[in-house]
């Protein structure tokens, strides 16, 4: 117990010196999406760039097969239940609204998701 605040108390210094000299250190313009990652402009394109980005780029959802809106849906849900994604409950139905019409199987363009081999 002590012994691990009293290393918080000697790293303190250090951390402080390092943060200081953090300042000094420019900032940086990455690159741009690829132009394949690009999201089709459409309705509810900003809420999706602000809301599924911050952990993976949209070369996810662009790659995916062209699955019906309730998969896409269901997809978001994932991201939020499964991977934590931070996301409100209206955020995340303008996402699905706009994943089914841009990426939907309605949509054309991409792969179509494979036939379920019939049982
Ligand atoms: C909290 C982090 C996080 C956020 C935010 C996030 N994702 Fe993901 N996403 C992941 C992780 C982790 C994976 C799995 C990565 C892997 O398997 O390599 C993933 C994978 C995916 C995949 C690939 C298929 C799959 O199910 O693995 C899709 C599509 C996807 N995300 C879409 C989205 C969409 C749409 C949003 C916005 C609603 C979003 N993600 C936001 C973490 C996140």
């Amino acid at each position: 117990m002590f012994g691990k605040s009293r290393g918080a108390v000697v790293l303190l210094p250090v951390l402080l010196a390092a943060s200081s000299l953090a300042q000094t250190v420019k900032s940086i313009r990455l690159p741009d999406d690829n132009a394949l990652g690009r999201l089709k402009p459409a309705p509810g394109v900003e809420v999706v760039r602000q809301n599924c980005t911050a952990c993976h780029s949209t070369d996810y959802i662009v790659l995916q097969p062209r699955i019906d809106a309730q998969h896409w849906e269901g997809e978001v849900q994932k991201m939020i239940k499964v991977y934590g994604a931070p996301i409100s409950d209206a955020d995340a139905r303008s996402i699905s609204d706009y994943l089914g019409r841009a990426y939907g199987s309605e949509a054309g363009g991409g792969k179509q998701a494979p036939a379920r081999p019939k049982r």
